[in-house]
């Protein structure tokens, strides 16, 4: 055995695999958090992104349990094609777009949730050794897929001296990328970004659409839209769809669809990468790729889980019925963000604009510091670079002045 750097006993890992952290740092706080609550503190934990009710249980929609009752046991324990069952693929696809022209360029992959659709973006539209690009904050697992691939994260500026997302941050980045490595993969989470709530607006993207149309005369540019939280955006909020078609057959379009939120099925692992590609010729090749990457990697997805979504999102009641399940839900969130947002500003908390979603991010310069205060009080929060993520999903309405009140302690 071998003696890597930094590594003190010998190893058969390879230099790369030696030194990993053995647990994603939200899952060990959260896992501190429920060991205390077992031993009896009155602990609030609002670090996991999952939506519970207010009486602490993991909210579920017995319309999806409905659906997964009526996948016939020798179709669900098959083999699912590779890129996925045409007919699943298709229904996400309307979910995404309906039934409109855009639909109509649109491939696809079965994906593991959404985290399998970042992974296919990345070993699909950068080559090793290049770095995506995402805003400053960022959810953590985009960085561990770029390295585990051999890839690498690069940030911008996310916020602008006035609170709105900094477009011109973003071209700088673009821009630096570019002339790097003659190649641009952006990775936008919205609406709800995670950690900081933020959601683009009409605006913001009018930005983002102006900056990557320019970048793209140069080169080969793609954006993947992380939509992880769509069906938890305020009803108004569609600013997506408004403009990401003006980038259609000038930048490569990938969008990360996942059940995990929108039919709280964090479990069932279910996901998408779809890809909207006007030129038939490269929507072939797109297609073929991310089919390739699927049976490099797990092979094929969860039968099961695929054909009970396909059949909530093609039942036209069962369709209405989760529809109306999660409407609840929404509401539950609306008035955690509302009751949230009002005390927040009465504590001078400083926050970026939050409308809904599963978080928001307190701005703090001493984010460890105020963690681990908060901690101390009971309180669980992740800290991040330059602020304190809270998950709102997991935090009761009733426990919302705890939270704000130990985070401006
Ligand atoms: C920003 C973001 N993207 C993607 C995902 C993917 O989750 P999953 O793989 O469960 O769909 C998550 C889940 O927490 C997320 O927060």
């Amino acid at each position: 055995m071998e003696l890597s750097e930094g590594i003190l006993t010998p190893t058969r890992l390879i230099p790369e695999a030696a030194d990993r952290p053995g647990d994603d740092p939200i899952f060990a706080l959260h896992a501190e958090a429920v060991e205390r609550a077992r031993r009896g503190e009155d602990v609030l934990n609002s670090t996991i992104g999952a939506l519970m009710e207010d009486d602490g249980r993991l909210a579920v929609l017995p319309s999806v349990f409905e659906a997964f009752r009526r996948v016939p046991p020798e179709r669900a324990a098959a083999y699912a094609p590779i890129s996925g069952p045409p007919a699943y693929l298709s229904a996400v696809v309307r979910d995404l777009f309906g039934d409109g022209p855009l639909a109509a360029s649109a491939v696809g992959a079965a994906t593991p949730g959404g985290t399998g659709a970042c992974h296919h973006a990345i070993v699909n539209f950068l080559q090793p050794g290049q770095a995506l690009l995402t805003g400053s904050y960022f959810w953590g697992p985009y960085k561990i897929l770029a390295q585990h691939t051999g890839r690498r994260l690069v940030t911008f500026e996310m916020f602008a001296p006035d609170g709105r997302f900094h477009v011109e941050a973003l071209r700088r980045g673009v821009e630096r990328l570019l002339a790097e490595q003659g190649r641009v993969l952006l990775v936008l989470n919205t609406p709800c970004h995670n950690p900081t709530g933020y959601s683009l607006d009409d605006e913001d993207w009018r930005g983002v659409v102006d900056v990557l149309t320019a970048a793209a005369e140069r080169g080969p540019v793609s954006l993947l839209l992380d939509l992880a939280y769509l069906h938890f955006a305020p009803p108004h909020d569609g600013a997506w769809l408004r403009h990401v078609p003006d980038l259609a057959g000038r930048a490569g379009l990938l969008f990360a669809w996942t059940a995990s939120k929108a039919f709280a099925q964090y479990g069932a692992r279910v996901g998408a990468c779809i890809a909207l590609e006007p030129d038939a010729e490269e929507r072939q090749r797109v297609k073929n790729a991310l089919g390739f990457s699927c049976r490099g990697t797990w092979s094929n997805c969860n039968h099961l889980g695929m054909l009970a979504v396909t059949e909530l999102l093609s039942d036209p009641e069962l369709h209405r019925r989760s529809d109306e399940e999660r409407d609840r839900l929404r509401g539950l969130l609306a008035e955690r963000v509302a009751a949230f947002n009002d005390l927040a500003r009465r504590a001078g908390l400083r926050t970026p604009r939050y409308e809904g979603g599963f978080f928001v991010a307190v701005f703090s310069s001493e984010a460890e510091a105020l963690c681990a205060r908060a901690k101390q009080r009971g309180v669980f929060v992740v800290p991040l670079q330059g602020a304190v993520r809270v998950a709102l999903c997991a935090t009761p309405a009733a426990a919302i002045p705890r939270l704000v009140e130990a985070l401006a302690g």
